[in-house]
């Protein structure tokens, strides 16, 4: 079976976008495929070299994507600090990365730009780590957005390089993946753009049923159609984008229907919308809930989580060391 490595950084509560993208696709993927999702805490350092709660937030992020169905029975769920032979194995593919290609990528050179009071080694190297997470389990498929297509480029170069080096065909070349139809990409309440791309326009599987209401109906709309069959606002039709993941096919075609002959009343979309948004996050946050106060059951996927991923780290950690040549006395 072919092995998926995939990384979370700890950062922020999931909201709807993120169940419908990342999520989604991490529950197919533990359905299919032998996966290793690990919360990337290691990672968060490059930025945040002194959060104000690591644990918490590592904890809390777990606790979502348990909630929302990741599977520690199906899938290794682990935290990558867990794992100190992904900093070994960075450690090593350190000597053979090279400064300047580091330096150009695009991450780096835009947290450079953002953040010039502390250009870090550890940022540096980032995408040395992110090799390591992948390279450590052998993994041939990396889900990757956009964002992180460059890095992944980086792994491959990593890979194909050692490879080369010690003229052994050792490590699996990884391949970006995705499943092929597009998800629906899920706007946010402010009339444009992606959910969770500003502040405060993102529904959170952890809001209450109070909060998804108060934001639903002040999410922006427009003055309303004009005339029969009016094309549709950019707000207007995120309204209907989010109806169409949450609500029934005949909820949408009703108040598609109402739109086109101009009855709409934006006031009654919106609370059937939240309705339907609070129905459809209820009992994924009721999860969350449960599970992020089981501290028990959270140690016990921990604990599992890095059993696991240590019997396939160390396996290719002893390979990796061997081949490049220390032996024991
Ligand atoms: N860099 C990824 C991100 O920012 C997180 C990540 C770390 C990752 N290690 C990984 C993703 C390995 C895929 C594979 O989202």
């Amino acid at each position: 079976m072919e092995t998926v490595a995939s990384g979370i950084r700890p950062t922020g509560n999931l909201h709807l976008g993120n169940y419908f993208g990342a999520v989604k696709n991490f529950l197919r993927m533990q359905e299919e495929y032998n996966c290793y999702f690990f919360i990337a805490d290691y990672h968060s350092l490059t930025t945040h070299p002194t959060p104000g709660d690591l644990h918490g937030n590592v904890r809390q992020v777990l606790a979502e994507y348990l909630g929302a169905g990741m599977d520690p029975e199906k899938a290794t769920i682990y935290i990558q600090s867990d794992l100190p032979e992904v900093a070994e194995l960075t450690l090593l593919l350190n000597m053979n990365a090279y400064i300047g290609e580091l330096e150009r990528t695009t991450s780096f050179k835009e947290k450079v730009r953002s953040n010039p009071d502390n250009v870090n080694a550890g940022l540096l190297t980032y995408p040395v780590l992110m090799a390591s997470d992948i390279l450590i389990h052998q993994a041939n498929k990396v889900p990757v957005g956009k964002d992180q297509e460059q890095n992944l480029e980086m792994t491959r170069k990593f890979a194909n390089r050692f490879n080369r080096m010690y003229q052994k065909d050792f490590f699996t070349i990884p391949e970006p993946f995705n499943y092929g139809e597009a998800l629906v990409k899920i706007p946010g309440l402010d009339g444009s753009g992606k959910m969770g791309k500003s502040e405060g326009n993102g529904i959170y599987l952890v809001d209450t049923p109070k909060e998804i209401r108060k934001k639903v109906m002040r999410a922006v709309t427009d003055s309303g159609p004009t005339e029969m069959n009016s094309p549709v606002t950019e707000a207007v039709a995120n309204l209907f984008t989010l109806m169409s993941v949450v609500s029934q096919p005949e909820t949408l075609a009703y108040f598609k229907e109402q739109y086109n002959n101009c009855n709409i009343r934006y006031g009654d979309l919106k609370k059937q919308l939240a309705e339907d948004i609070v129905s459809f996050t209820e009992p994924i946050r009721d999860k969350i809930n449960t599970i992020s106060s089981d501290e028990a059951y959270l140690k016990k996927v921990v604990d599992m989580g890095k059993e696991k991923a240590h019997a396939s780290a160390s396996k290719t950690l002893r390979e990796v060391r061997e081949i490049i040549g220390f032996k024991p006395f």
